[in-house]
């Protein structure tokens, strides 16, 4: 499962599980968010958090297969709630820091079912800490995503570098699809 999944990156990820075949759940924010997802890919399952019986909503998603690894930029409050619903042996990735509040959780969900927690750092952690293969790996498959996925690549706005104000308002606005470029 992974959170945030209609962002630009969210989106992308969605293109390669289609491309590899793995089972995925979107997990959105809104009702609105999940009715755009949809419409983009109508064979992947969408849950809207905004839902209070979300959890269940992934539950009956997964169709009495385990989750085993969520991909997670929101972290806090969310990250908390996805280990619980990691199947054991589950990993989760956080990306991201969209939530204010610190990621709390007992270590009793870690134990219970040895659980990993990892942090990844793609734009200044991948040259470092990927062997050669990895790389290459990493390099075809983002070729791939460039070449097939090119509906994906929305861009939201483009401002001037003399409205770098409304540019960031932009960016965070909720709803928003796509990138926000910024041009001299
Ligand atoms: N670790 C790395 O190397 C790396 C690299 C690239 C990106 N990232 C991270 O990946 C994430 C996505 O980046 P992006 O450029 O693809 O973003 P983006 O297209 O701007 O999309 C942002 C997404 O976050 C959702 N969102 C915002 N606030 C939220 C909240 N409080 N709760 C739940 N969802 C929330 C938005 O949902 P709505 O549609 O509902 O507004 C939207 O889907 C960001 O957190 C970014 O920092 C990390």
């Amino acid at each position: 499962m992974q959170t945030a999944a209609g962002s630009s990156v969210g989106r992308l990820m969605t293109g390669v599980s289609r491309f590899h075949n793995f089972g995925l759940i979107n997990v959105v924010r809104s009702e609105r968010g999940a009715a755009e997802l949809r419409k983009r890919f109508p064979d992947v399952r969408v849950v809207a958090t905004e839902h209070p019986g979300w959890t269940d909503d992934v539950r009956k998603a997964a169709d009495g297969r385990p989750v085993s690894v969520a991909l997670d930029p929101i972290g806090g409050e969310m990250s908390r709630s996805l280990m619980e619903l990691l199947a054991p042996g589950g990993k989760l990735v956080s990306y991201g820091m969209i939530a204010e509040e610190p990621l709390s959780v007992h270590a009793s969900t870690l134990v219970s079912k040895s659980l990993t927690v990892c942090g990844k750092n793609i734009i200044s952690g991948w040259p470092a800490e990927s062997s050669p293969e990895r790389r290459s790996s990493d390099i075809a498959t983002a070729k791939q995503i460039a070449l097939t996925l090119t509906e994906q690549f929305d861009v939201a706005a483009t401002y001037g570098l003399d409205d770098l104000a409304g540019a960031v308002e932009h960016a965070v606005r909720p709803g928003k699809v796509g990138t926000v470029l910024i041009r001299p």
